[in-house]
């Protein structure tokens, strides 16, 4: 079932991305060389206690994981892509970091991924990671009252396809508002013109992630960080968006930062 959310709730939910933008912004400003990952955790533990917030993940269990997960972000290094664990890791120069965060604040749940680059980039990572922002940017603007959810999925796609990345279809984008995971399920990949018919009220994360030479993953024993099969780098992007009559709006817009690769 889809709830659409009226405009006073999509308030709530943009309430909350912004707080989650704002963490990501401060993640992205204190994710340096030497860094150790469960720094970025601890920062994000005191951000949501100090806000009154609730993290959508401390205890989320679903079929996959041994056990709840027990942190509040989610850090993916590398290979790893999604669901990647906090864990005592110091950031090298090159690495690749996607962090993922999903908060509730008074019962309202926005959820945003960004990907950075530690010191030095290598170029075939700055295509990877701006690969992954130009997908989220074209299936927002794909996310309009009239279109449908395949021309979502197909946007995001398309961009993958042009940069010559195969597309995973196992984890993608989601509805969302009162619990992190609500229908939809948005596919990173399909055909324009089908699927369901998207209308104003509808709240969604898309989130689209590539790894470069590979549609596969892998889990690592902990049933949590998954990371691409083959071993090749990984980049995911996350906004949580509203659909409204005058088009999509993000909800967990972030202020453009200097350290940005894009
Ligand atoms: N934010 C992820 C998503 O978009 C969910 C992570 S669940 C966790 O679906 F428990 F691994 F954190
Ligand atoms: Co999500």
């Amino acid at each position: 079932m889809i709830e659409l959310k009226s405009p006073a709730e999509i308030g709530r939910m943009r309430t909350t991305g912004q707080f989650i933008a704002q963490i990501l912004t401060e993640l992205g400003e204190l994710a340096d060389v030497g860094v150790n990952l469960l720094d970025l955790e601890h920062h994000v533990r005191g951000r949501i206690s100090q806000r009154g917030a609730q993290s959508c993940y401390w205890d989320y269990a679903p079929s996959f994981g041994n056990g709840p997960f027990r942190n509040v972000v989610c850090l993916s290094v590398n290979d790893a892509v999604l669901h990647g664990m906090p864990h005592d890791y110091a950031l090298r120069d090159g690495d690749i970091l996607s962090m993922d965060l999903a908060v509730g604040i008074d019962g309202w749940v926005a959820d945003s991924a960004r990907t950075v680059i530690v010191g030095t980039p290598a170029d075939e990572d700055l295509q990877l990671v701006r690969a992954t922002e130009e997908a989220l940017a074209v299936g927002i603007e794909a996310a309009r009252p009239g279109n449908r959810l395949g021309d979502i999925s197909a946007a995001i796609e398309a961009v993958a396809t042009e940069n010559g990345y195969p597309v995973n279809t196992e984890f993608g984008g989601h509805g969302l508002g009162r619990t992190m995971h609500e229908d939809p399920h948005v596919s990173n990949k399909g055909r324009a013109g089908r699927g369901l018919k998207l209308r104003a009220g509808m709240t969604l994360a898309l989130e689209p992630w590539f790894a470069r030479t590979t549609d596969q993953i892998v889990y690592d024993p902990d049933g949590w960080t998954i990371r691409s099969a083959d071993g090749s780098r990984t980049a995911h992007s996350e906004h949580t968006i509203a659909i409204t009559e005058d088009g999509p709006e993000v909800l967990t817009q972030r202020l453009p930062l200097h350290a940005d690769p894009a």
